[in-house]
């Protein structure tokens, strides 16, 4: 039987709202999940809802997140969503929904795999289904985030290709220390950075009384400390 718990909400009736839809995939750089969806509500007439893929749980609590916002109706669509949402002709089918919601996606982390399937059109999930539908209306920015390695492999900038010819904005990942142990480029553009790009790229307001955004590197006594080498720095 359908959830009808589950419904994907409807498109704000105030002029202007922007419905951003963040996709996390099998990345550790979903840990930064939680932290993009509250910086992003820190914007005002911005509206969030998350589709993550099942590795992508493994990074973040999704009951969690949706606890912290239960007043602005944030979601974590997941596989299983997609068939407890629909029972019959007629019903709403979840991926199409979730396109008709979005103004802007946000793969963030988008992972190899992932990356692999948006540009071969595969669509054997949730998420990847939802990419295959999505149309020139939904404005589509991709944060590439994977292991040195993996980022340097030639499928990656073939891929990559592909996804900007399909009108996909790709955001530079960052050279950094990984959470696997290697250093170098392939971590996930910074997700502070993410959410200035998409105020900014928007027209987005901060609200008033919006916390400020702790800084990338911290600052001691006025002197800037060399970034340490933790999990916060190194997706
Ligand atoms: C601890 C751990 C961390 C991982 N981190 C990454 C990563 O940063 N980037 C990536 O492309 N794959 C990473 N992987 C591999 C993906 O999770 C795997 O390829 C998975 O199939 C991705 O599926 P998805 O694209 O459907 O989310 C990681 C796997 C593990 C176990």
């Amino acid at each position: 039987m359908p959830n009808p718990g589950r419904s994907v909400p409807k498109r704000s009736s105030v002029e202007g709202t922007l419905h951003i839809l963040l996709l996390t995939t099998g990345s550790v750089a979903s840990v930064k999940a939680p932290l993009i969806v509250k910086e992003l509500l820190n914007y005002e007439k911005t509206q969030v809802q998350v589709v993550s893929t099942k590795p992508s749980m493994h990074f973040f609590d999704a009951d969690a997140l949706e606890a912290d916002n239960v007043a602005t109706g944030v979601k974590v669509w997941k596989d299983e969503d997609e068939w407890d949402t629909w029972d019959r002709m007629g019903d709403p089918v979840l991926h199409i929904e979730l396109r008709r919601w979005a103004d802007v996606v946000l793969l963030a982390p988008c992972s190899a795999n992932t990356l692999a399937k948006l540009a071969a059109g595969l669509c054997d999930n949730l998420l990847t289904s939802l990419l295959r539908a999505l149309t020139s209306e939904t404005s589509k920015h991709l944060f590439p985030a994977m292991n040195t390695c993996m980022y340097l492999h030639p499928h990656t900038a073939s891929h990559l290709s592909v996804a900007e010819q399909l009108g996909w904005e790709v955001g530079q990942p960052e050279s950094k220390a990984l959470a696997c142990g290697d250093v170098g480029m392939g971590a996930m553009m910074d997700w502070r950075d993410i959410c200035l790009l998409v105020a900014g790229r928007y027209g987005r307001n901060r609200k008033a009384g919006a916390p400020e955004v702790p800084r990338k590197v911290p600052v001691v006594d006025g002197i800037t400390a060399a970034p340490k080498l933790e999990v916060e720095q190194t997706v």
